[in-house]
């Protein structure tokens, strides 16, 4: 890897800041296995192939499918895949839609405890690299939920330890219990409401992690990105990323994708540089 692609997760785990965000391959509203388990299976061992040695994932995210086909695909592990996964959140049965997306918090001990064997069992893997709650729960403390995670990093089932969709003051609290390797917020061109938790992270060695890169898809499909895009013979996907590479040195993407062609595209986007016109041009993004 090249070092300027590469960040330390937790000072100690070397990631190529292009990473893969998995949740895609599960199927309709993240509900059940993919129509096509073979593709999902191929794009991830072709994420490998490129050089990709970071993969998000979730227990939610199936609930289970997801990881599974992580570990169809790539287990046992090339040496330096890092697999982050999450828990703290619970699916209720059914896709999930924009109405209903079926999903509730839950970071009580009991239910980390039992999600973390889930994870490990269908990961197989003996020490999760990332484990991220992926939601605060409203009802029970963040300093009592991190603690179970600092207490299972001491029984050497978890390396580092990451949050997601937390605000400044929530990270802080966090690490008065136990050193944060990384923050997953929404953040991409179209969404920047994390700016002051993205300059947190930066002041603090913490890798941030922005999910939705794409906003979902959208952002490969807007015409100001593509205006750009066109002027550098890149494409739009890429001009998205490239932009939240260049944002931050702290930064780690994890495009979704379920096309060997768009991933071997999304990965070609650690070689677009944008000038400061791109850059000018791509403000008009700001929601
Ligand atoms: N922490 C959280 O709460 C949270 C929430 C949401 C997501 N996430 C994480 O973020 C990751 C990424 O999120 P996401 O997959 O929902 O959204 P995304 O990465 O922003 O966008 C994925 C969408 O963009 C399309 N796409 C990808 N590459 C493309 C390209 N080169 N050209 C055109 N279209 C392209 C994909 O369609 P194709 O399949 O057709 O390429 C897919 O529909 C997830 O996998 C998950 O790990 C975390």
């Amino acid at each position: 890897m090249v070092e300027s692609s590469v960040v330390r997760i937790g000072g100690d785990l070397p990631v190529c800041r292009m990473g893969f965000g998995a949740m895609k391959l599960t199927g309709p509203g993240v509900w059940g296995p993919p129509d096509d388990e073979d593709n999902a299976r191929s794009v991830l061992r072709r994420a490998i192939d490129l050089g990709v040695n970071f993969i998000d994932t979730a227990d939610v995210y199936g609930p289970g499918d997801n990881e599974r086909i992580i570990a169809d695909a790539l287990s046992p592990y090339r040496e330096g895949t890092v697999i982050g996964t999450k828990a703290g959140l619970v699916r209720s049965a059914g896709p999930a839609t924009r109405e209903n997306p079926g999903i509730s918090m839950n970071g009580s001990a009991q239910h980390i405890r039992t999600s973390i064997e889930g994870s490990l069992r269908r990961l197989r893997l003996e020490c999760i690299d990332l484990y991220q709650l992926h939601r605060v729960d409203p009802n029970v403390s963040i300093e009592e939920t991190i603690d179970v995670f600092r207490a299972l990093r001491g029984e050497g089932k978890i390396r580092h330890i990451g949050l997601s969709e937390v605000d400044v003051d929530q990270i802080k609290r966090a690490q008065s219990v136990v050193e944060i390797a990384t923050v997953q917020n929404i953040y991409n061109l179209a969404t920047r409401k994390h700016e002051d938790v993205l300059a947190y992270c930066e002041a603090n060695a913490i890798a941030f992690i922005p999910f939705w890169p794409l906003h979902s898809g959208d952002l490969a499909k807007s015409e100001v990105v593509q205006d750009v895009a066109r002027r550098l013979d890149a494409t739009a996907a890429q001009v998205a990323l490239a932009w939240l590479l260049q944002k931050s040195r702290s930064v780690i993407v994890i495009p979704g994708t379920s096309s060997i062609d768009h991933l071997e595209q999304n990965v070609k986007a650690l070689e677009v540089q944008l000038s400061p016109t791109d850059l000018e041009a791509l403000e008009q993004m700001v929601a």
